[in-house]
């Protein structure tokens, strides 16, 4: 005999092995809270339509409570036996309650129940993601606006290209940031709808509002087809390929600041606290956060892996396999969230080498590209001005000068358009105030886009 709440048709117990194999509870018994939730609502909602009867509302609401209070209070046994959240909970409600307990269930499947406690659950957990990316963003803008006029390197293909401000270089994530923040909102907005009175797939024969169930809830609308709700985990993917892409960005950034620390930049240095040490060589400080956090890049991205594959050619509507779903999401979101607060706090910590930046800026002839621009603006085209420039910086790598150290006559041999003018005032600071339009990295343009986003972010 088959003691599951499910039983009725078994006349053999489950293979033990199975049942723990079977078992989710490890992974949703953090679904809790939204499983009560759902339930307070479903029999709210079947009292409401004369399913249930007051008396019984006042039992389950009751005992719902003290169940939420022993699973909170570490009092409450999860059973593998009875395989997930919902049974675990239903079961203990019965035993407090009696009947009323057993009435909970009519006209909802654990299938509509799993999806609106993963909705449920995944939109809170966004929403401490969303505040965590805003956070990091702050952090960023003010770090930005006291760098902006500190002038570093600019790179293509790791080689120098053009100077370019710190503060700029900072914004550039604070823009990939805020894709990310609307990338989340926006997988929170379509996931809002609400899966119960779905029943298993087909819905219930009983006279159910799921307007009702939905709004107590706080989602949008009831999801609008009965077998999709059960078997949709797009949502899931979406919040996947959002966390994702939100984890390369701080890959991107990891690698930078794991760059930058090194002795051979000596860019910036970022706080004891945040790095560690060597067993065995006594000099080494490790920017071992950075470094973690470009790893957790790839088991996130692996999480998304994960759900495409699982989802992956299964029929309509729900397949156990989806049960695979949430232990991949759970750690994903954990790690990410993980990730965006050791950077929003070792970030205020980061101290920025001035000097060694600046040095770097002007190496590298990073100014060559200002020297063409002055031919042209003295009326050379671009290409011949590319040509003399080019010249010059073979000169200068022959005789170990920069372009600003160029002599008259070195000029005048060079080309006759090129003037000692043009190559004195070559400095990295006026290379980058130069550059002062809409998405420039002049200094004023980087206050400018502080302010804005400090006004942003405010909002
Ligand atoms: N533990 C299951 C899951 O996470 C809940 C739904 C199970 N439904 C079912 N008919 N077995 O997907």
């Amino acid at each position: 005999m088959s003691d599951k709440p499910w039983g009725g048709r078994f006349e053999a117990p489950t293979d033990a092995f199975v049942e723990a194999f079977n078992a989710s509870t490890h992974v949703d018994a953090r679904m809790y809270a939204e499983d009560i939730a759902g339930s307070r609502a479903h029999a709210t909602m079947l009292t409401a339509q004369g399913i249930l009867s007051e008396e019984d509302l006042t039992l389950i609401l009751d005992g719902l409570n003290q169940v939420e209070k022993e699973i909170e209070s570490g009092e409450f046994e999860f059973s593998i036996a009875l395989e997930d959240v919902h049974m675990n909970i239903e079961k203990r409600l019965t035993d407090i309650i009696g009947d009323a307990g057993k009435r909970l269930h009519t006209a909802r499947s654990r299938n509509d129940q799993v999806g609106t406690d993963t909705r449920l659950y995944l939109r809170k957990r966004t929403e401490a993601l969303m505040i965590r990316i805003k956070h990091l963003q702050g952090v960023l803008v003010k770090l930005a606006d006291e760098h902006a006029a500190t002038v570093m390197p600019g790179f293509t293909h790791l080689q120098t290209a053009q100077p370019v401000t710190f503060g700029h270089h900072l914004l550039a994530y604070v823009e990939m940031f805020s894709r990310d923040y609307a990338r989340f909102d926006d997988a929170k907005t379509r996931m809002n709808q609400c899966p119960l009175g779905s029943a298993a797939l087909a819905g219930t024969t009983f006279p159910i509002n799921r307007e009702q169930t939905a709004e107590l809830l706080g989602f949008d609308a009831p999801c609008a087809n009965s077998l999709d709700a059960v078997s949709d985990r797009d949502f899931i993917m979406e919040l996947l390929s959002s966390a994702s892409i939100c984890s390369i960005h701080l890959s991107r950034f990891s690698e930078e600041l794991i760059l930058w620390m090194s002795a051979q930049f000596g860019f910036i240095d970022l706080p004891d606290a945040f790095c560690t040490g060597s067993s065995i060589m006594p000099q080494k400080k490790n920017p071992d956060m950075p470094e973690l956090v470009r790893g957790k890049a790839g088991r996130i991205v692996g999480a998304l892996m994960s759900i495409l594959m699982t989802m992956k050619s299964l029929p309509l509507a729900y397949n156990k396999d989806m049960q695979e779903d949430k232990e991949a999401i759970f750690d994903a979101f954990d790690n990410l969230e993980g990730c965006l607060r050791v950077f929003g706090d070792m970030l205020p910590g980061l101290k920025a080498n001035i000097g060694n930046m600046h040095k770097a800026a002007g190496s590298g002839f990073s100014t060559a590209t200002d020297l063409a621009d002055a031919l042209v603006r003295a009326g050379v085209p671009f290409r011949d001005a590319h040509e003399i420039v080019g010249k010059s910086v073979a000169y200068c790598i022959k005789e170990n000068i920069e372009l600003h150290e160029m002599k008259a006559s070195a000029c005048a041999d060079i080309d006759g358009r090129l003037t000692i003018a043009m190559v004195q005032v070559l400095s990295v600071e006026t290379c980058v105030a130069a550059r002062n339009h809409t998405g420039g990295t002049a200094p004023e343009q980087v206050r400018l886009q502080c302010a804005k986003w400090v006004k942003q972010l405010n909002d």
